[in-house]
């Protein structure tokens, strides 16, 4: 499964790329707001700076809602750098807009995608990537998991080749169910990359080994 850092924060991205197991970045406008990053150039600069620091793919979101507005937005950021893909939300238009995408070459990432319907119409567009969400599903008493489940089920059956990339992931849990559940990439905070770090008997284990090292060498 490959690994996303879900964030626009250039330092987080950074240190979540020095440990070498980083595949590419999401952004969203939000994420981006949070960065306090305004404004059209300075967006695409941020986007530029984001795909010099990771050599994998970074999801660059699109702001317009109607077609026209998607293709000229998408044509715009697909133009910064090989490795932008189109993040496009999963409506109508986006929709139409993905399979224009698809037919010019240009890479997209289906968003904001909550059932299976809609990762089925993501994926008949021909978009490179579908976004279930996973913990706004969770917050709503419904499951995010089982929805990577489905998508990633009816993929395997139809043989589609949009790559199931579970977003809003809120946890180090959520990272092993999408392994579990067969999704081919999440995006994670850093918190969440980090965790898989943590075992208490790696510390213990460890701590032992250097005072017995200490012991016959000192
Ligand atoms: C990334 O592609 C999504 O926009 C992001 O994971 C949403 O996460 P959130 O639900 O924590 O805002």
């Amino acid at each position: 499964m490959k690994f996303f850092i879900d964030t626009a924060n250039l330092d987080q991205i950074r240190e979540a790329n020095d440990l070498g197991v980083l595949d590419g970045v999401t952004t969203n406008p939000s994420l981006m707001a949070k960065e306090g990053i305004r404004g059209e150039e300075n967006c695409k600069k941020h986007y530029v700076e984001i795909c010099n620091i990771v050599d994998g793919d970074v999801s660059a979101e699109v702001i317009a809602t109607d077609y026209e507005g998607i293709i000229k937005e998408g044509e715009e950021l697909a133009a910064l750098h090989p490795n932008i893909v189109v993040k496009v939300p999963c409506i109508a238009d986006g929709i139409k807009a993905i399979k224009y995408f698809s037919q010019k070459g240009i890479r997209t990432n289906c968003t904001l995608v909550f059932s299976p319907g809609q990762a089925l119409l993501a994926a008949k567009a021909g978009a490179t990537y579908v976004s279930p969400f996973v913990g706004r599903l969770d917050d709503i008493c419904s499951d995010g998991i089982q929805l990577i489940e489905k998508i990633v089920d009816m993929y395997a059956y139809y043989g589609f080749k949009t790559q199931v990339l579970a977003a809003s992931i809120r946890h180090t849990q959520h990272i092993i169910q999408c392994i579990e559940a067969g999704a081919d990439v999440a995006t994670c905070p850093l918190s969440a990359i980090k965790g898989l770090l943590k075992h208490p008997l790696t510390d213990s284990g460890l701590a032992t080994f250097l005072a017995d090292y200490k012991k016959v060498n000192s």
